[in-house]
């Protein structure tokens, strides 16, 4: 297998939530962990945790939130808010135009909440995947040790890439705290930050393929006069 140059991993990279039954080889993504030591941070604090699921742990994981999502007893608190409260356009289109090509690749209808409802609790199965992530960071680190993560989780995701698996990242695990940092396995004092489903990706499933545009670059940088 050739490997992908970094310009056609960032590009072919996209987020995959449905995912063939072949399994993923514990070598290899072990390999792939440790590569991603290699992603940057602040000082070089690395403040990123990583628990990895599999088999009958990630089974359990995907059980016990079911049973949390049912019981109305159970609610959760969220560690954090996803997205700033009556976040403004332009963020909150792009935030809608990502939602509706998602559930138009799979024939939901906008006024179809049951569809749509059906498809998110899909998170709390990791999709499908055959191996599941956690990510968290201690309580006491900072927005810029937050940033650092993502730095970490595109790194991870560029990685998984060039090996030919899919991954999507998934804020949506933090919905439950408590069940995911009760399986996980995750310190008290550490705040879950998010999940990832990681898998070889099913090249037929629509939801894998459509367009998800990014806003054009004048948008987002501002090239200043000398
Ligand atoms: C930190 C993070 C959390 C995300 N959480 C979710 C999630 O909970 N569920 C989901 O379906 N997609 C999730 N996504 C995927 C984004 O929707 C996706 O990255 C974005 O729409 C861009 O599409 P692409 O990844 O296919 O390029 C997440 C992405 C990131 C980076």
């Amino acid at each position: 297998m050739v490997a992908l140059s970094v310009s056609q991993a960032v590009a072919s990279r996209r987020s995959i939530r449905a995912f063939t039954d072949r399994a993923v080889d514990g070598g290899l993504l072990r390999e792939l962990l440790d590569k991603a030591r290699q992603a940057p941070s602040g000082g070089n604090v690395q403040p990123w945790h990583v628990a990895v699921l599999t088999g009958a742990r990630l089974a359990r994981l995907v059980e016990e939130t079911r049973a949390a999502m049912l019981n109305p007893d159970s609610r959760e608190s969220p560690e954090y808010r996803i997205y700033p409260e009556g976040l403004p356009d332009p963020w909150r289109a792009r935030r809608s135009a990502n939602g509706e090509a998602l559930y138009a690749s799979i024939g939901v209808e906008r006024e179809d909440r049951m569809g749509r409802m059906a498809q998110i609790s899909k998170n709390f199965e990791f999709f499908g995947a055959p191996v599941g992530l956690l990510i968290h960071t201690p309580d006491f680190m900072g927005k810029p040790q937050w940033a650092d993560l993502g730095m970490w989780l595109q790194t991870f995701m560029l990685l998984l890439t060039e090996a030919g698996l899919g991954s999507c990242a998934q804020e949506a695990w933090s919905a439950y705290p408590q069940t995911v940092k009760r399986i996980g396995e995750v310190p008290d004092d550490h705040i879950f930050f998010c999940g990832m489903a990681i898998g070889y990706p099913n090249p037929d499933a629509p939801i894998n393929s459509f367009a998800n545009p990014r806003a054009p670059l004048d948008e987002t940088v501002r090239f200043l006069d000398d």
